[in-house]
């Protein structure tokens, strides 16, 4: 690919494919100038997940307040910018429209070249607003494990990506949420149970470990199921949360660990990066430490969930690529990397 990896440039992203309405502006796909992330969580804890409605509703009503915050903190005009960049799919379809529609009504009133991107591309690219992506070499093995997503790819190149394998039913992130729930955890469960479980005894329940036979796959259904069918034995008021959440997330962890070490040997990968919300556990990231003997990275805490510095990061390699999207693209709202 000719890439002009010198070529500077200060990019916008916008990302509201789900429930985080932000806004980051990028230099060069690695210096984070400005990253806004204004979360609903709040909004939607009530629910004990997203409501796609209400979720669109509010991005309507605080992106533009969050662009102009944006540009603002990095004491800049949509004149200084070389790009504008903005989720295009996968997500809830009203979401992303919210966050296109702003960016083209941006773009096309001043004139200035826009990409749509990929969300997952937006987690893979989360590692280069890391310290020292410069001198990241490829292949790579990527596992991006989130509240919608557990994808491993192989990043052959920039830009250039090969699907290994996903989950067949439940992403990880939804496994975290749905058993958070049945132990009574707050929303989102994933931080809850990574919290809960640094006080639980990961060996006093054994859960099973979907390690599928067609290779590269993940399965997580089964092992929510087993831990609704322990949780039933004790009475309400007495469950043993924080020894369930350790061992639920033992499991989790281990069947993605296993599948991860396993595809960066047969693919001999230079390094293994994790992205996504649930790359921000503690025990996935201490064991995939332990286990691999090839540099394991990922993003601070703030860079793995949903936010637009990572998609103004992935814009930067397809913007010095030479490539432009116009005015008229679409969201895609089940788009594959
Ligand atoms: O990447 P993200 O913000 O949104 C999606 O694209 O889905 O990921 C959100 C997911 C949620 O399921 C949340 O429970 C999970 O990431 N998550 C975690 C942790 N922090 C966030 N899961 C496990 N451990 C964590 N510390
Ligand atoms: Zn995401």
């Amino acid at each position: 690919m000719a890439e002009n990896d010198g070529q500077l440039t200060r990019i916008l992203g916008i990302e509201t494919s789900c429930d985080e309405t932000a806004v980051a502006v990028v230099e060069n796909g690695t210096t984070i100038v400005t990253n806004i992330v204004a979360s609903q969580n709040e909004l939607h804890a009530q629910y004990g997940g997203v409501f796609p409605e209400v979720a669109s509703r509010r991005h309507i009503e605080v992106i533009y307040t969050v662009i102009d915050q944006a540009l603002q903190e990095a004491h800049l005009g949509v004149d200084d910018l070389d790009c504008i960049a903005v989720t295009k799919g996968p997500g809830l379809v009203g979401s992303l429209l919210v966050g296109v529609n702003a960016a083209k009504g941006m773009a096309i009133g001043r004139n200035k070249p826009i990409l749509g991107i990929n969300h997952l591309e937006g987690h893979v690219y989360s590692l280069w607003l890391t310290e020292g992506s410069s001198e990241f070499e490829f292949p790579i093995v990527t596992l991006v494990v989130s509240g919608g997503h557990t994808e491993l790819y192989l990043v052959k190149d920039h830009l250039q990506y090969e699907h290994l394998g996903g989950t067949i039913d439940d992403a990880a992130g939804e496994a975290f949420d749905k058993v958070g729930r049945l132990l009574g955890l707050p929303y989102p469960g994933g931080p809850a149970i990574d919290d809960a479980a640094q006080a639980g005894n990961e060996r006093a329940f054994r859960f099973p470990r979907a390690v599928l036979d067609d290779g590269l796959n993940f399965s997580f259904s089964g092992l929510k199921t087993a831990v609704l069918r322990e949780s039933k034995r004790f009475e309400s008021g007495r469950l043993p949360v924080p020894d369930l959440a350790a061992g639920f997330q033992a499991a989790v962890v281990d069947v993605l660990v296993a599948k991860t070490k396993a595809a960066a040997e047969m693919y001999e990968a230079k390094a293994v990066h994790l992205a996504g919300g649930v790359s921000a556990n503690r025990a996935l990231r201490r064991e995939m430490d332990l286990s691999l003997d090839i540099p394991v990275r990922y993003p601070p805490p703030i860079l793995c969930t949903d936010n637009a510095a990572m998609i103004a990061a992935a814009a930067h390699h397809r913007f010095i690529a030479g490539q432009r999207d116009p005015y008229s693209f679409d969201v895609l709202s089940s788009l594959q990397l």
